[in-house]
């Protein structure tokens, strides 16, 4: 395959001041990202995901201090999940200033930030003059690269640049915290399990889900799909048994073999859900390169990141 992976920071940090689209690691997944003062490169954004327009993107930084650029204030709950999580896997919804244009907040009055962990971003980041708009570097609604290799299996050398950090150690997306007042209200969950984040701030809300005006796009419940069909089961045997006639792929928690299915993709020998988490997409990415009939994922225990999980499984399955 003809790639544009690199592992050059300054190259790609080049390229971004040329507005052009870098793919960047980061713990969580890949982000495709272009500088958010930009109109023309935040718009190649959305153009090669394929992404409509009313959908927001994360501004990434690398310093709280950027912060007073790019928001109005930050609430309390707010600042303290930042000194616990920041550099880490949750974006804060806050109040933007004027600066931050409607393009990357689809016409919000609220931006999305995260200041991500990965060490190669934050060297890319900390050499630059201007935060990064980055949504995850996938086709609108497909599975989230978790490496360089699936970036370029979506884009091939349609980015100019692929900057290779190895794979992501969280493998899920952020956790998305807004604000209702000081209620933190949860938009998305992601690589921060909620009880980390109520064990800080209290309780949280939790936004319901409704298909025709999401709030966080990220809420659409097809997303995440693979082509092959999948299903999530709480009894695999009954549901292999069922689907006898089918070339089937199994996700398993810690299994390491289902009978009579083609391949099972076992996430964690040792039952640990950090682990389970960085190697999802992974086995998503890879069952559905082997021309399957069916994937049954095992739905997963409903705590910590195994929430996060079933979450991704549920729009996988939508
Ligand atoms: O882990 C991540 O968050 C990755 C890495 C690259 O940072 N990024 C990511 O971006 O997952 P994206 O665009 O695929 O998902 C961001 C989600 C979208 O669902 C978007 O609707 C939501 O965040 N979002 C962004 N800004 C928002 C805002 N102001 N209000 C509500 N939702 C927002
Ligand atoms: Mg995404």
């Amino acid at each position: 395959m003809d790639t544009s992976i690199t592992k050059d920071i300054a190259y790609c940090q080049k390229l971004l001041r040329n507005n052009e689209l870098v793919a960047i690691p980061t713990e969580t997944v890949y982000g495709l990202a272009a500088n958010i003062f930009e109109a023309d490169a935040v718009r190649d954004i959305f153009k090669m995901k394929g992404r409509p327009l009313f959908n927001p993107l994360i501004v990434h930084i690398h310093n709280v201090n950027q912060l007073e650029t790019l928001v109005e204030y930050v609430p309390k709950a707010a600042e303290v999940l930042m000194q616990n999580f920041w550099p880490g896997p949750l974006t804060l919804i806050l109040p933007k200033k004027e600066n931050v244009s409607d393009l990357i907040t689809a016409g919000k009055s609220t931006v999305g930030v995260r200041m991500p962990k990965h060490p190669v971003a934050r060297k890319l980041l900390e050499g630059l003059e201007f935060p990064l708009a980055a949504p995850s570097a996938n086709p609108f609604t497909k599975v989230s690269p978790t490496s360089a290799e699936h970036v370029a299996s979506y884009f091939g050398t349609k980015i100019p640049a692929i900057l290779d950090g190895g794979p992501c150690e969280v493998g899920l997306e952020s956790t998305i915290i807004g604000f209702e007042g000081d209620t933190p209200v949860v938009y998305r969950k992601g690589g921060v399990p909620i009880e980390a984040i109520e064990q800080l701030v209290g309780k949280v809300k939790l936004l319901t889900q409704d298909e025709n005006a999401p709030v966080a796009p990220g809420m659409l419940l097809k997303h995440y799909s693979p082509n092959t069909k999948l299903i999530i089961s709480e009894a695999v045997d009954e549901d292999i048994k069922k689907h006898a006639n089918l070339s089937i792929g199994v996700i398993s928690f810690s299994k390491k073999d289902y009978q009579n299915v083609s391949v099972t993709k076992t996430l964690s020998k040792k039952r640990d859900m950090s682990e389970a988490a960085k190697h999802l997409f992974s086995a998503l990415h890879q069952l559905d390169q082997m021309n399957l009939d069916l994937i049954i994922a095992e739905k997963f225990p409903e705590e910590g990141l195994g929430i996060s999980i079933n979450d991704r499984l549920e729009r996988a399955a939508y």
